[in-house]
């Protein structure tokens, strides 16, 4: 089945409002109106409304980087759902793999927050993967099948429908190194594998499966000529103008003329 292409942007703890509304305005421009993709943008909390008023006009949509469970309540420092869905946010980035380490999030964490965010109307963008240690003893998808039990556990396929999962290889993130088409894939298809068996095969034929890890302009179109591999997850290269243009366009390139 014909899975739309996602491509989103995750801006890290990177931009300053002027910074943030600069980029996202250039984005309008250039890719405002591209409908060949869906396409978001996810800053840093501070300045989620501002980027939501600069895009709200056009296609491009919004996405926060984290959140917490509880709806409202004593919990200094943390946004809950409502908060991140009033500022115009319609995704939320759940267990990054810079949360679990720095921030010390699980599995069962990720399902706590991507539990408050369905229940609000928001689609979580769930970050699987595994380190490099892992990946050299062939744990890999040991590591990915106990994250995605961890992280979905108690869900119905209509709840798998309405998320998007990224798979973010650890050693691939901001080293430059890129897992290979292939590799990836792997991965991918045994995500998928794993949710038609666990939910039903129209759940896993249409849920969108994200590539994050060094996604740059050049090696984005092979990515996306791979079965199950549904668009990316992009951080380094979505903080400029010209790569995130051209990232989103090369996605697309087999499959339309633009
Ligand atoms: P890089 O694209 O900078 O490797 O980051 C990937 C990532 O962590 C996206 O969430």
């Amino acid at each position: 089945m014909a899975r739309k292409p996602f491509i989103a942007g995750n801006w890290k703890m990177y931009k300053t409002t002027n910074e943030a509304v600069e980029l996202a305005g250039s984005l309008v421009k250039e890719i405002g109106k591209f409908v060949h993709a869906d396409i978001a943008l996810c800053p840093t909390y501070t300045v989620l409304n501002d980027v939501y008023k600069t895009i709200e006009n056009s296609v491009i949509t919004l996405g926060a980087q984290n959140v917490y469970w509880e709806s409202e309540g004593a919990y200094t420092g943390e946004i809950s759902p409502i908060m991140v869905k009033d500022t115009g946010a319609e995704y939320v980035i759940i267990g990054h793999s810079e949360r679990r380490k720095y921030f010390s999030e699980t599995d069962s964490t990720v399902n706590k927050k991507v539990k408050a965010v369905l229940a609000i109307g928001l689609t979580p963008i769930i970050c699987i993967g595994e380190t490099l240690e892992e990946r050299e003893q062939n744990k890999t998808m040991d590591v990915i099948k106990t994250q995605l039990e961890g992280g979905l556990e108690g869900f119905a396929a209509l709840d798998v429908l309405n998320s998007v999962i990224a798979y973010e290889p650890i050693w691939a993130i901001g080293t430059g190194k890129t897992a290979t088409p292939e590799q990836a894939e792997e991965v991918h298809a045994f995500i998928r594998t794993w949710l038609e068996e666990k939910y039903t095969s129209s759940t896993s034929d249409q849920i969108r499966i994200l590539y994050g890890g060094s996604v740059k302009p050049e090696n984005i179109r092979e990515l996306m000529q791979k079965e199950n591999i549904d668009g990316a997850l992009v951080g380094g290269a979505s903080l400029k103008k010209d790569s995130f243009v051209s990232i989103v366009k090369n996605a697309v390139s087999d499959t339309i003329k633009t």
